[in-house]
């Protein structure tokens, strides 16, 4: 047979095929695969075969890529961001230097909500002009699947266009977009003294989210000030009854509970979880539930707590990382940044990192086995790093260590 594309002379090449059909819990999460002095071949996209070099000399291709002896990996996932808006917010920054909190700015009517106003002014056109250049820069760090959530509109045509521009993007761009609804993510003006109304418009939207395919997750912001226990079960319970896979921001500021939450949802991952009782975490192990942690959110808010990740590993939870990249509390695309944040301020070990942020994002995602993975008959999305080793690329941290990306057997990235 003849192949499209060839990778040979990879030094290690990481493959994260494990066998198991859940994500990596706990202690499992602490393991490799690390193959040396390998090739891949690829054809229509999806990888076709994987040898020793020396198996692989009478392999022909329309293209071959010599790796020089350089580390393999399946592109990244990034199994939580904002990726559509509009504007941006660093006039925020000194505020925040001022020790105005987070919160405190939301309910000014700034943070989450200056970025509505933005969003709701700008043009489909536009939002998907500036949600692509997001994802030009993602890719270029080695992301090559994201999740989208919507959750700047908050009332039904914003949260449709911003949800219709993450469907068009992952129609068009390299990068895979799964999108989740997060029109509860904060509460509008105008509805100030109705969150409840408000919930409810929100979820007559599940129609034409479920017919037009815009949306696989439901996600909520349950936080003081925000969304309490009661309304994020009550809005999930409706979500999950319509067949949607749940998330939630859960825990991230103050602990309310939303770990439990979670767990009593079977929702497919708790995000944030910076303030998770121990219990909650026990909870997640129990029933299965992704943590998704955001260090990058820890570092740029400048909070003293970060999500408890070791703890999470002992109870045997299944962790993953994302960057949550959105205008306020997280503006970076750069994953391996985050990589680099889990290793200094979770201690978490590398091969845990790695494992975050392929196979068991992909199951945060919903596309377990089928993204995060190097093996036969799966997609072929990898990156070639500039570094022959997998613990190089969190030790050196804040540049760019991607050589070459590929995306369903194509070069996208060089
Ligand atoms: O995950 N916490 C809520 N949402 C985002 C921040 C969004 C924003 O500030 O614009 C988060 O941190
Ligand atoms: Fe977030």
């Amino acid at each position: 047979m003849k192949y499209d594309l060839i990778l040979e002379n990879i030094g290690q090449l990481l493959t994260m095929d494990y066998g198991k059909e859940g994500p990596l819990c706990g202690k499992e999460m602490d393991q490799l695969i690390v193959r040396e002095n390998m090739s891949i071949a690829i054809k229509d996209g999806k990888v076709e075969e994987i040898a020793a070099a020396s198996a692989a000399l009478d392999w022909e291709a329309d293209k071959r890529i010599d790796c020089g002896g350089r580390l393999v990996t399946p592109g990244l996932i990034d199994p939580h961001t904002h990726l559509v808006f509009a504007g941006s917010r660093e006039h925020e920054m000194g505020l925040k230097q001022q020790g105005v909190p987070y919160l405190e700015i939301l309910k000014r009517g700034g943070g989450i909500l200056s970025t509505v106003e933005k969003t709701r002014a700008a043009s489909e056109e536009d939002l998907y002009k500036k949600a692509a250049g997001h994802l030009n820069e993602m890719l270029s760090y080695g992301t090559t699947t994201v999740e989208a959530k919507s959750g700047y509109g908050l009332e039904a045509g914003a949260e449709l266009k911003q949800l219709r521009t993450a469907k068009k993007l992952n129609a068009e761009h390299p990068v895979d977009v799964v999108s989740t609804f997060l029109g509860a993510h904060a509460i509008p003006a105008e509805r100030r003294n109705q969150p409840e109304v408000f919930l409810d418009e929100m979820l007559q939207l599940l129609d034409v989210i479920e017919k037009e395919d815009l949306a696989r997750f439901v996600d909520i912001f349950c936080e003081t000030g925000v969304f309490t226990i009661e309304q994020s079960r009550a809005f999930l319970t409706k979500a999950k009854q319509r067949g949607f896979g749940l998330k939630i921001h859960a825990d991230e500021i103050d602990p309310l509970g939303g770990a439990e939450l979670a767990a009593e949802l079977g929702a497919v991952s708790a995000e944030h979880l910076v303030g998770a009782s121990e219990a909650g975490i026990k909870r997640l192990a129990e029933t299965g539930v992704i943590a998704c942690l955001l260090p990058g959110t820890s570092f740029y808010l400048n909070k003293p707590d970060h999500a408890k990740a070791r703890k999470m590993l002992d109870e045997g939870v299944a962790v993953t990382l994302a960057t949550d990249f959105n205008p306020g509390s997280c503006p970076t695309e750069n994953l391996q940044l985050i990589m680099s944040f889990a290793a200094v301020m979770y201690k978490m070990t590398v091969k845990e990192i790695w494992n975050a942020v392929t196979v068991n994002a992909a199951h945060a995602i919903g596309l377990g086995g089928q993204r995060g993975v190097i093996a036969p008959m799966q997609q072929a999305d990898l990156v070639i790093w500039n570094a022959d080793n997998y613990e190089y690329i969190p030790y050196h941290f804040g540049v760019n260590h991607v050589g070459t990306v590929i995306k369903k057997g194509a070069v996208v990235y060089d």
